[in-house]
């Protein structure tokens, strides 16, 4: 049998993870959600959970991972049969996630070609609504943005996505930071940095509190097996402690850097912050056009957004593509085609979800918005919760802990309180951001 692909260095991993966690949540979400949730106050919280409990629970994903060196169905299978069906879970949230993301993927796909070729000129809202009233032009895009990944997941791990995260997220970082230095620099900067950081502790309520932990979910991509996936493709002789400590860091920098990216020039410009599509396809093409050389920033600012998608779809993508290649013995080839193909049917609906399907709601939700909110706020949580119980309750912490300490070559000063966090603090703090997502609990 081939020996199972590995990354070709710590760092190869850290990139990918962390490109998978660097994604439009990064940039759309977090920003607004900051800003309206009592600036720093909203920060402290978030880091605090970031640090703590996601820290915990990337750990333990990458520990399921390596330990078992399987997709994240054969993972959970190989300690438990039962427990298969959370690898099964994990799947369907992927597939869905990626049928959605791909539609924003094509968009940012759109704006980065636009930017580049003719510029984007006239009514942003108007330029917006008319490109996603267009069927072809929003599933073209959409195809074109998953070729783009079915092509490095095709590439494999070393060679696809290794390479792929190792030039894309420095190039990230690099516009990031040229982006920082020219909103920071615009007159009445201030402003934003002021929505975006100004700690204000009278907005912080059980809401808040919420919110807070459920961004540090979704950005962390974790609860679907993504990092069971990536974390599967470690080598033995890498510390896990320190790789997993980079993601979550990583992530918040970037998180940090889009704030002060976007926020500044917003304000500086007159403009009111938003988040989601409308910030990002509708009021800062608006702030480019009011720019001196927004071009340039408007290119720089797409080809950001297209890296950042593109990363994480590659994680999507390759949970299943694992599975297929070890479970169904598929070759990888085959495998990504009848994926890519696969997807591109139920993604489409979700593309055409701001256009001719606009109207067509299924339970109160466009298509789009409904796999959006199933695998967002119900599937990744629920996976998560279960990811806890399974290395709590059924394969136990101390089995994990040696895989960690790598069979005691390095110390787990952690252990006690990670053991207790994966096996207490975790799971209710899931249970608790999965009820007020759902709405059951307001
Ligand atoms: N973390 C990504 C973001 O912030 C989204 C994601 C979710 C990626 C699940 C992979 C898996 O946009």
């Amino acid at each position: 049998m081939k020996e199972r692909e590995k990354w070709s260095s710590g760092i190869g991993f850290i990139l990918a993870a962390a490109g998978s966690a660097v994604g439009l949540g990064n940039l759309w979400k977090f920003p607004y959600i900051v800003g309206k949730n009592g600036g720093g106050a909203f920060v402290l919280i978030y880091l605090a959970f970031l640090f703590t409990i996601g820290l915990s629970v990337i750990l333990g994903e990458m520990v399921i991972g390596r330990a078992t060196q399987k997709n994240v169905y054969g993972a959970y299978r190989s300690v438990s049969p039962k427990f298969a069906k959370v690898g099964t879970l994990g799947i369907i949230t992927g597939f869905l996630i990626i049928c959605f993301y791909s539609a924003v993927g094509g968009w940012t796909v759109r704006y980065m070609l636009a930017y580049l070729t003719t510029g984007v000129s006239g009514d942003p809202a108007l330029y917006f609504s008319q490109f996603t009233a267009s069927p072809w032009q929003s599933i073209g895009c959409q195809i074109l943005f998953l070729l783009i990944t079915a092509f490095i997941v095709y590439r494999g791990i070393a060679h696809g996505i290794e390479k792929a995260s190792k030039l894309m997220m420095p190039m990230l970082f690099v516009i990031l930071l040229v982006l920082v230095v020219r909103s920071l620099t615009l007159p009445n900067a201030m402003e934003g940095v002021r929505f975006f950081l100004k700690p204000d502790f009278s907005k912080v309520t059980s809401h808040t509190v919420v919110a807070a932990l459920g961004q540090a979910f979704f950005s962390l991509s974790v609860g679907m097996g993504t990092l069971i996936t990536y974390g599967s493709y470690i080598d033995k002789k890498e510390n896990l402690q320190k790789t997993a400590f980079y993601v979550p860091l990583l992530d918040s920098i970037v998180a940090m850097l889009g704030g002060f990216a976007i926020l500044p020039a917003v304000f500086s410009f007159g403009f009111a912050p938003t988040e989601g599509p409308s910030l990002t396809f509708i009021t800062l093409p608006a702030v480019f056009e009011s720019m001196p050389f927004g071009r340039v920033f408007g290119i720089l600012f797409f080809i950001l957004l297209f890296f950042a998608a593109v990363t994480s779809a590659i994680s999507m993508y390759e949970v299943i593509i694992a599975y297929l290649v070890e479970e169904k013995k598929i070759s990888r080839k085959k495998a990504v085609i009848g994926l890519t193909c696969v997807i591109a049917l139920f993604a489409a609906p979700c593309a055409l979800s701001q256009g001719i399907l606009a109207d067509f709601k299924l339970f109160g939700k466009t298509v789009f918005d409904l796999f959006d909110f199933t695998a967002s706020n119900i599937l990744m949580p629920v996976g998560g919760i279960l990811m806890c119980i399974f290395i709590g309750y059924i394969w136990k912490p101390k089995n994990a802990v040696e895989e960690i300490r790598n069979q005691g070559k390095f110390s787990f000063p952690l252990k006690g309180i990670w053991t207790f966090v994966i096996k207490y603090a975790a799971p209710i703090a899931i249970v608790v951001v999965l009820l007020s997502a759902t709405g059951i609990v307001k």
